[in-house]
């Protein structure tokens, strides 16, 4: 991949990272205490980590990241903004899942195309922590997790 192209996934890739720590900050805000926000906690963290590595790759070829204006792609983040109703641990789930069914797909799109080994390498283990998020959740929607944790509201 010519470096301009290779520049364009990486500042999508980082946007979106920033964007999902927005937005797992706007799922945690939202759960009460328990296993549920617990995780998704964690989730947030791996999303700065991996926003920290993309921003080393951009800056080490001598860019700048781009600014990220929260919210700006309308993708299902938006559900999470200050709700109408109050939002319960499905509904945050359900946002969530949307989230990182988005990011894993850009992450594959990424993949498929031409990279140095070393950025390859470090995209491939970005892309298996964001299916793990993906598993994870759909495994706690499937079982209903938040009847069990008590975390079904604020
Ligand atoms: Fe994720």
């Amino acid at each position: 991949m010519q470096t301009p192209q290779l520049m364009t996934e990486l500042f999508r890739l980082f946007s979106v990272e920033v964007e999902a720590v927005q937005a797992y900050g706007a799922a945690v805000a939202l759960l009460g205490p328990g296993p549920i926000r617990d995780e998704l906690a964690l989730f947030g963290l791996e999303h700065q980590r991996h926003a920290l590595a993309l921003q080393e790759q951009i800056s080490r070829r001598g860019y700048v990241p781009p600014e990220v204006q929260p919210d700006v792609k309308g993708v299902v983040i938006g559900a999470l903004r200050p709700p109408q109703r109050s939002l319960t641990a499905e509904d945050v789930l359900a946002g969530m899942r949307g989230n990182e069914q988005l990011t894993g797909s850009l992450y594959a799109k990424a993949l498929a195309k031409t990279l140095p080994n070393e950025l390859r390498e470090i995209l491939a283990r970005i892309h298996g922590e964001e299916r793990h998020h993906l598993d994870w959740i759909e495994r706690a929607i499937s079982r209903r997790a938040w009847e069990a944790s008590g975390a079904s509201h604020p």
